[in-house]
């Protein structure tokens, strides 16, 4: 069955579940040390920051604690609104902390925002449904000479069923009841982490413990997020790249190898 636009996966409840048991300064200051590697820089001091899409608002307390004067964050999800609150509400709601609710698509929203020297939008505008819109919806809110940091889905690395299968299995699991979701787990991790082999069960059990004790989260967690992220797309490095070009924008540093490729640009001040 090919889902309505409207049937998207509740990736909010996630990051609910994620902030509430996993929320601690080592989390802030690794994402904060990644954040500033990145961008190239020391601190965020002066610098307003928007994030789009801010799922737990991690990244949004980290750009607070680097320095930055200003944040904003929203996101889609009244869930993952809900996290991010739950941040702030740990560091008792500084008054340039905002958190709301709205969409990268939704264009009166975000041509009422104002522009910022960062804008920050990680693992979201592929989840849109509408990625070209949401890149340039996005870019939009870029101050002349700001930074545009984003990370895309990339269709660069190879992914072994091809995304076409994912797309397909995606769309099934979000269409899905509780029951046929929890099948599909199942047959993921026989599939996919067991290799249909039962007795390569012990090894996966050392690894659901490994990633409580790492990451605090369990596997089924990340399972369910990968098997049920829809809308989804994949995107090339180099369509990205010339797609942000086109807006004025030039490719100041990338990573690639891993899932979501990031880009940092830097908007061109019109002359
Ligand atoms: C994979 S999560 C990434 C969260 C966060 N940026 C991070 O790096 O941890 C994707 C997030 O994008 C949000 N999202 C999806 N569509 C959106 C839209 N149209 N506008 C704003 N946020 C959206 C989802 O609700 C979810 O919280």
């Amino acid at each position: 069955m090919k889902p309505e636009m409207e049937q998207r996966f509740e990736f909010g409840r996630n990051w609910h579940d994620f902030i509430q048991k996993n929320y601690g300064r080592d989390k802030v200051e690794t994402s904060k040390n990644h954040l500033l590697t990145f961008l190239g820089r020391d601190s965020l001091k002066g610098c307003s920051f928007l994030d789009i899409g801010c799922g737990s608002g991690l990244h949004s307390i980290a750009a607070l604690d680097a320095g930055a004067e200003l944040v904003h964050s929203f996101d889609y999800d009244p869930n993952s609104v809900a996290a991010t609150r739950y941040i702030q509400d740990q560091i008792d709601n500084p008054d340039n902390w905002t958190v709301e609710q709205g969409s990268v698509l939704d264009d009166s929203f975000m041509e009422s925002l104002p522009q910022y020297d960062i804008v920050y939008s990680w693992g979201v505008l592929h989840h849109t449904g509408d990625v070209w819109h949401a890149v340039r919806n996005a870019a939009g809110r870029v101050k002349d000479n700001g930074s545009f940091y984003i990370a895309l889905y990339s269709a660069d690395v190879q992914v072994d069923p091809p995304p076409k299968f994912w797309l397909d299995v995606k769309q099934k699991y979000v269409s899905s009841g509780w029951l046929t979701r929890r099948c599909m787990d199942f047959w993921y991790v026989w599939r996919f982490q067991l290799h249909r082999n039962p007795l390569l069960l012990p090894h996966f059990l050392q690894r659901m413990r490994d990633y409580k004790k790492n990451r605090g989260m369990n596997i089924f967690t990340d399972i369910r997020d990968w098997l049920g992220g829809w809308p989804m797309e994949f995107v090339y490095d180099a369509e990205a790249i010339k797609f942000c070009e086109n807006m004025g924008f030039q490719l100041k540093n990338i990573a690639t190898g891993e899932a979501n490729t990031e880009f940092l640009f830097t908007k061109k001040q019109l002359s």
